[in-house]
């Protein structure tokens, strides 16, 4: 946070309890950060007993035989059982198997990333995953860095982008260039319109010798993570992608720096307006998500040296 006599005057429209909010974060972000190993551990070991991310987040052909059946996690006793054509887009095996990492950067898609600076800091990480196709472009790369090892894809932006990938696909395929080698996870199996898109994204990527690995989402991961905050307190059901992901990060990383995750229109900091993503200006349909009480938990597992925020500025 800047020095006290920087911080900027409150502007006089400023939204309905977001000075609380802002005096609230200050507070709290304000004190020196210090790791706190037994609560990191605590946490960590819970969630890899209880909701198995280390080992179930990514549909296997280990874990998704043929024959079985895959239960949707958002729409309701919806399956589908796995014929030989589906169980060939499946991973072989366990990704994450014996694969732990030292220091990891979630990156979220918060417009509080503009003009941040962070990105060298997210690229030093040894591990970085990013949230549903976000723009590493040139303009943004001082501030959210370009190394990716998961990227994630929410297949209603492949639908917006590239019409369902239901003609040609080359365009696609080389948007995803600038992600390497990553895996690309798909939530597949959460809604019935996901799945036909998922798989011919694996189709296109193969086709085109692409290097990206395109992998699916467990729903029962799903499931089981929102029972997980459920029992703690966390009420709102839909978990976003970045709640996910900061989940599976931490049940296999040591040190955990989220970059990007501030799900208000307003810099806590400097005061200016913000987009709710750092690439565009498309507004935030907030009914569906629940990024706020999200945010609350992230502030503090901060507080209690779990994981690390990062809001404002990198040095
Ligand atoms: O698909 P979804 O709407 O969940 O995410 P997104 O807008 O593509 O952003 C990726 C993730 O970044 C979200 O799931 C949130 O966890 C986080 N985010 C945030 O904390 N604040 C924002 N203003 C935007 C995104």
């Amino acid at each position: 946070p800047p020095s006290p006599s920087k911080i900027p005057r409150w502007p006089s429209n400023l939204c309905k309890g977001c000075r609380a909010l802002i005096k609230k974060v200050r507070d709290r972000y304000s004190k020196p950060w210090k790791r706190q190993e037994d609560n990191y551990k605590s946490l960590s070991s819970q969630l890899r007993s209880q909701c198995h991310g280390f080992d179930g987040a990514i549909i296997t052909q280990e874990n998704s035989p043929l024959g079985s059946k895959i239960l949707y996690d958002s729409e309701k006793n919806m399956t589908l059982q796995v014929i030989p054509e589906i169980f060939s887009t499946f991973a072989k095996e366990n990704l994450f198997k014996n694969k732990t990492w030292d220091k990891c950067a979630v990156v979220g898609n918060s417009g509080i990333l503009s003009h941040s600076s962070c990105g060298e800091m997210i690229d030093s990480a040894q591990f970085v995953i990013r949230c549903n196709l976000p723009s590493l472009a040139k303009l943004h790369e001082k501030d959210v860095g370009i190394k990716t090892d998961i990227v994630t894809a929410n297949p209603s932006i492949i639908r917006t982008k590239f019409g369902d990938l239901t003609r040609h696909h080359r365009q696609f395929v080389e948007s995803l260039h600038i992600y390497g080698k990553s895996l690309l996870l798909l939530p597949a199996f959460s809604f019935g319109f996901n799945t036909g898109v998922s798989l011919r994204t694996v189709y296109a990527t193969e086709d085109f010798g692409s290097p990206i690995r395109p992998v699916f989402f467990n729903p029962e991961y799903f499931r089981r993570l929102t029972l997980f905050w459920r029992s703690r307190g966390q009420r709102k059901a839909f978990l976003s992608t970045g709640f996910k992901m900061v989940n599976l990060a931490l049940e296999n990383c040591a040190n955990v720096h989220l970059y990007g995750f501030w799900p208000f229109s307003i810099h806590p900091f400097e005061l200016n307006a913000l987009n709710n993503h750092y690439f565009d200006k498309i507004k935030a349909n907030w009914r569906h998500h629940a990024m706020p009480h999200e945010f609350d938990l992230w502030l503090r597992l901060h507080n209690q040296g779990v994981l690390r925020l990062h809001l404002g500025h990198c040095p």
